[in-house]
């Protein structure tokens, strides 16, 4: 990590510090004990450059932002068309954990939200894989974007499935649409393993340049997905990845992004930079809030708003 970016990063930092509105998620309890003082952004560059400023390693679950990677994954795996015939590319301006099924056919509105990206999980790897083996493929292709081996935080896994009530529900509509195919509780099981995998900002920067860079990990050099497999996920990322804030932050930012509820958020500018930030204090949509307010910053700073 070089200067004089890290300059910059560390003043953006203390001046969202003083932010102390929201509050960790509480609806996973594990979640809600995560030090609301953490604080970190990091730019990847496509070049393979990383520059970062507070707590840049510091591990925390992905959560939401595993979707756009998995969705990556489900259009490598099984192709375009069969992946559209089951997750739609509408946003739903509802909230991350609504059922949002398209009326008559059940499809879910989007891979962003859970209904979408539980159907995303159950698409990856061959038709007909296991549930061990696609976990395998999900697990090691999202480490193919960050460049190193993630590893599952088990007990924010296991705090979630006690309480997985509502993303059990959603799977059971969607097996009984026939959108899910397989046991609904050992999809759900594995979509939230996916959201429990263990990132740090530094990671999570990485992982969105990969976006940024065409499918290609600038660190590692691997190629992960093909090009137009990434210009869908971006897509789909500039008009649904901050669900019913996603017209704010279309305005307001202006880039690709993903956000989750331990507190991650990414963004990707095609052909520059992957930005991560990490701050476990939420708004209610469920947005890191000195998160949201780092990348308005950045956006106006750097003139990165991609209208
Ligand atoms: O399924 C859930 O509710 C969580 N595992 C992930 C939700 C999430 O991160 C929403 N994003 N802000």
């Amino acid at each position: 990590m070089r200067s004089p970016i890290p300059d910059y990063l560390a003043e953006a930092l203390s001046h969202v510090v003083s932010n102390t509105s929201g509050a960790p998620a509480g609806y996973i309890p594990e979640l809600a004990t995560a030090d609301p003082r953490c604080l970190a952004a990091v730019f990847a560059t496509v070049d393979g450059e990383v520059y970062g400023a507070g707590d840049v390693d510091a591990p925390f679950t992905i959560q939401s932002i595993s979707k756009p990677f998995v969705y990556a994954l489900a259009l490598a795996d099984r192709g375009f068309d069969a992946v559209l015939d089951k997750v739609g590319v509408e946003p739903s301006g509802e909230a991350f954990n609504e059922i949002s099924l398209e009326d008559g056919t059940g499809r879910p509105l989007n891979p962003m939200i859970n209904a979408g990206a539980i159907t995303a999980h159950s698409l990856t790897g061959a038709e007909g894989i296991d549930p061990a083996g696609r976990m395998a493929r999900v697990v090691g292709g999202l480490s193919a974007f960050a460049g190193r081996r993630l590893e599952t935080d088990e007990s924010v896994w296991a705090s979630e499935m006690e309480h997985a009530h509502r993303n059990l529900a959603i799977g059971h509509m969607l097996r009984s649409h026939d959108i899910l195919t397989d046991d609904p509780h050992t999809v759900v099981e594995g979509y939230i393993r996916q959201c429990s995998l263990l990132v740090s900002a530094r990671d999570l920067a990485v992982m969105a340049a990969t976006l940024a860079n065409g499918g290609v990990n600038p660190c590692s050099g691997e190629r992960v997905v093909l090009a137009p497999v990434v210009r869908q996920v971006l897509s789909v990322m500039s008009t649904c990845g901050m669900y019913d804030a996603a017209g704010d932050w279309a305005t307001q930012v202006g880039i690709p992004a993903k956000s989750g509820v331990a507190g991650g958020l990414i963004g990707a500018l095609p052909g520059q930079i992957g930005i991560a930030t990490f701050s476990p204090r939420l708004d209610p949509h469920g947005n890191s809030v000195r998160g949201v307010s780092l990348f308005e910053r950045f956006s106006s700073d750097m003139g990165l708003h991609l209208m």
